[in-house]
């Protein structure tokens, strides 16, 4: 199944293969598309893969998590987006951005020494970090921040754009009961801490039209102590299915929940594909089409999710960065990806830009 071609929502993929998407630091200080970024979505392009989604796009300069971070936060970055996609389209790949705003997990160094927003003034064990609790002016700015990502992203030729609402990111923070304490319209109980992706996704959907594909990456488990678990966030995606959202792609962890949403060691099968249950809840109550993501690394458990109905498209992050051409590798009878899931890939901090450390 896995090189069967899949089509949504007028996407016209020619397998199930899709890139996860992957911060790359690859865009120019200020968030420019550089000619490095270009070069690496040609080649992942060429190695075969169905859909492409870009590393996360940051809308607002106040959700800031990581330096050289692709940006799509006003029209200046149109041009050099555009780019990019031009150069995608011309080797017949398709590419969506992912749009995102860090939330509690951004950091004050990259803020001009701000502090962090968060639906509440919730503590970050993990970066020693306390955020400051948003007002409502500031969550309307940023819903729409990511309306207005959207449009850029359709004029600067991206097929579709996803929502990052996973790995504890502004979005996830709002639907998880840990880090939203709200007692207004934005949060309380399971209704109201839906309002904001629903405000964002309806705030999406006027700027780009019916007619273009609106994904959402989702946590359907914080993996955490009093977050997000698996059947409030099944029930989230259905609401989106029928607000009108066009495919889910389903990972889960934050970073207070350490490592859990890139597993490291996954050296056999059945250490892979961490989150098919998840994939299997959210599949029996969909019809909108579901990624799996979350350390997929053989040919063969791949083929067994599909075949199980655990998910419709299978999304890679780590393998592809070792091996760009992974598809076409498994289309001429390759098993298993060469990556090991060391991590080293994310020790950003030391790396001039994310690539696989055992190929240097
Ligand atoms: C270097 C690196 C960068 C990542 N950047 C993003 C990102 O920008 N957006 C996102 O949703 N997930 C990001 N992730 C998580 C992956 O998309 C994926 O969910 C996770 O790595 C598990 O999949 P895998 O086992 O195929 O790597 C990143 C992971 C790695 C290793």
């Amino acid at each position: 199944m896995l090189f069967e071609p899949f089509s949504f929502s007028g996407l016209n993929l020619k397998n199930r293969l899709v890139r996860s998407a992957t911060y790359e630091k690859r865009a120019d200080e200020d968030g420019f598309v550089t000619e490095s970024l270009i070069e690496l979505y040609e080649d992942l392009t060429r190695g075969g893969i169905g859909l492409m989604i870009t590393g996360n796009a940051l809308v607002h300069p106040s959700g800031r998590t990581i330096p050289q971070m692709t940006c799509i936060h006003s029209d200046i970055y149109i041009q050099g987006l555009r780019k990019l996609t031009s150069a995608v389209h011309e080797l017949d790949g398709v590419i969506a951005i992912q749009l995102t705003h860090g939330g509690r997990q951004s950091f004050p160094i990259l803020l001009g020494g701000n502090d962090p927003l968060a639906p509440s003034a919730v503590y970050d064990s993990s970066t020693k970090i306390m955020p400051r609790a948003m007002t409502d002016t500031e969550i309307w700015e940023i819903i729409d921040a990511f309306a207005d990502a959207a449009r850029r992203a359709r004029i600067a030729g991206f097929d579709a754009v996803q929502i990052h609402s996973a790995h504890g990111y502004l979005v996830s923070e709002f639907l998880s009961p840990y880090t939203n304490r709200r007692d207004d319209y934005w949060g309380g109980d399971e209704e109201r801490r839906f309002h904001f992706p629903e405000e964002v996704y309806k705030a999406m959907r006027k700027e780009v039209g019916e007619d273009y594909p609106i994904m959402i990456k989702m946590n359907a488990d914080d993996l955490i102590e009093g977050g997000l678990r698996g059947d409030e966030a099944v029930k989230i995606a259905v609401r989106l299915e029928e607000l009108g959202l066009d495919a889910v792609e389903v990972s889960g962890g934050m970073y207070e929940s350490n490592r859990k949403t890139a597993q490291p060691d996954i050296l056999s099968p059945d250490e892979e594909a961490y989150f098919r249950n998840h994939g299997r809840a959210f599949k029996s109550k969909l019809h909108i089409p579901v990624m799996l993501v979350g350390g997929m690394r053989s040919r063969t458990v791949m083929e067994d999710v599909l075949q199980k109905g655990e998910a419709d498209l299978i999304s890679l992050a780590r393998p592809l960065i070792r091996e760009p051409d992974l598809p076409n590798k498994f289309r001429e009878g390759k098993e298993g990806a060469d990556c090991i899931s060391c991590n080293g890939c994310m020790d950003f901090g030391k790396l001039d830009v994310v690539e696989c450390i055992q190929l240097r």
